[in-house]
């Protein structure tokens, strides 16, 4: 196999020769179940090490592209069933909301998504989480955990997090395009805990902030905490929309962009390279820092570009992950990825809060990423979110008012649904509850708490529960809209 690697181009030669197998693949120069050149021989042909070869591998199988049969070398995988997507239509208003200070409750909507949880028999389309999974794995994961940490489960540990989780999770991000080393790594209580600490770090009381419109309502609640001015740049099909960005980077001089570049929430959408590029060199040339904001990586169903912050050459982004959305929110392990100056900052507000993570917990999420059940367990993720997002995508045809257009996200747990102007949100909403149907009105995610009528579904439900939903929600809608 000819891989030809520019050694002088800034990308590395590992992505370089994924990128070249990748091609192979979709040009059908490999076939599925095609055995791939050993890493020895490929390392040889390539003039490259082997470790290069081993990443580029680790990579693809990442991206379910190939897989690994022990003891006979790596494989081309059979390619995913994707049912034929239609395109999107969703194409909402560019209003940007500047919101008055102290306008939202992030503590209700929180209690009321956590309640939800609690409640049997409802269908809860609202919720941001994926479905539990098999507890006999965890619990062996668990035993394993703490009988290999030993003594130190009974200690606290560094404020920056274990050390081999640390090397675990650079590389996962190597895989993602990300080179992160662990010594630029700190595990934190969720993301939350990540994007409250690099706020408090960088935005003063009356600072501007840019943040997507919609976007994830626990960050719009941390700068109010922090009595930040928001700007809400409105969400295209592609992503933040640039030309409004440059307009309100040039006027308002903001201090930070918050932004959610793979499987925003809520609306699903994923941005190009040249969306990350043009966004990294909007935020430089106006010295803006960047909180990029990757919660639902790893539940991609088709390869996704490298991240902002693998752009970045001057330690402008701090990148934030979580293991929240792939594994378990109540393990609570989430990191940050600071480089420069940023990290030593960072690190020791992070001891001030609450001196480091739950050791039980890291030693789980290592356990894990050791065992290998990790990248199992993603793959049955996305191939069961595959099948949900294909029903709920017809069930939207079927049952939604016509005028309803939405999102095709191409990965993560849910969808968007930009609705008719004239339908009373809360009233739908509420009709849906008493009928066992949970969904938040998209007014949660925007920030002044209005914005267009919407709801975020989550599709990683069985098909026969989204259809019965959708049929549900569609029929009270259009009752309204009749009316
Ligand atoms: C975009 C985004 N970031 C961060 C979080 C917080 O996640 P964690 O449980 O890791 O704190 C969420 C949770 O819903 C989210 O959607």
């Amino acid at each position: 196999m000819k891989i030809p690697l520019d050694r002088r181009s800034p990308q590395p030669v590992y992505l370089q020769i994924r990128q070249r197998i990748h091609r192979l693949i979709q040009s059908g120069t490999l076939q599925p179940g095609d055995r791939l050149p050993s890493i020895r021989s490929l390392a040889e042909a390539a003039q490259v090490n082997k470790l290069t070869v081993i990443e580029a591998y680790s990579v693809l199988e990442a991206d379910g592209l190939i897989y690994a049969r022990p003891g006979s070398g790596y494989f081309v995988s059979e390619p995913s069933v994707t049912s034929p997507i239609p395109p999107s239509r969703f194409a909402p208003s560019q209003e940007v909301i500047i919101p008055d200070q102290g306008e939202m409750s992030y503590f209700d909507i929180y209690m009321a998504s956590v309640s939800a949880l609690h409640q049997d028999g409802v269908t809860v389309f609202s919720s941001g989480f994926p479905h539990p999974h098999d507890t006999d794995i965890l619990q062996r994961v668990a035993r394993r955990a703490f009988k290999e940490m030993g003594a130190l489960l009974f200690n606290y540990d560094l404020p920056q997090g274990q050390y081999p989780l640390r090397k675990q999770i650079a590389q996962l991000l190597v895989q993602k395009g990300l080179d992160a080393s662990p010594d630029q790594l700190i595990v934190t209580n969720g993301s939350m805990q990540g994007l409250s600490l690099v706020m408090q770090e960088i935005v003063q009381p009356g600072d501007w902030v840019i943040v997507e419109s919609p976007t994830f309502h626990g960050a719009l609640a941390v700068l109010q905490q922090l009595g930040a001015r928001v700007i809400g740049i409105p969400m295209t099909r592609d992503g933040m929309n640039l030309d409004l960005l440059a307009q309100y980077l040039h006027s308002h001089r903001p201090r930070l962009i918050y932004t959610i570049s793979t499987l925003h929430n809520p609306t699903g959408i994923t941005t190009d390279l040249a969306h990350r590029q043009q966004l990294l060199d909007l935020a430089r040339r106006y010295d803006c820092r960047i909180l990029e904001d990757n919660a639902y990586e790893g539940l991609n169903f088709d390869p996704v570009p490298p991240p902002i912050k693998a752009l970045d050459q001057d330690d402008f982004v701090i990148y934030a992950g979580t293991f929240t959305k792939t594994l378990m929110p109540g393990l609570r392990v989430g990191y940050l990825v600071a480089t420069g100056d940023d990290y030593g900052r960072l690190r020791e507000r992070k001891m001030l809060h609450d001196l480091c993570v739950s050791t039980a917990s890291q030693a789980i999420v290592s356990e894990y990423l050791a065992t290998g059940y990790y990248r199992r367990h993603l793959a049955q993720l996305c191939t069961r979110n595959l099948q949900g997002r294909g029903v709920m995508l017809q069930a939207l045809e079927q049952y939604f008012p016509a005028e309803a257009s939405w999102t095709v996200p191409t990965g993560g747990l849910f969808l968007w649904v930009k609705l008719p102007d004239r339908l009373p949100m809360q009233l739908v909403c509420s009709e849906a509850a008493s009928e066992g149907i949970l969904v938040t009105p998209g007014s949660a995610f925007f920030p002044n708490l209005q914005g267009y009528p919407a709801m975020r579904l989550n599709f990683s439900f069985d098909a026969e529960v989204i259809e019965q939903g959708m049929a549900i929600l569609g029929r009270i809608m259009k009752r309204h809209l009749a009316t």
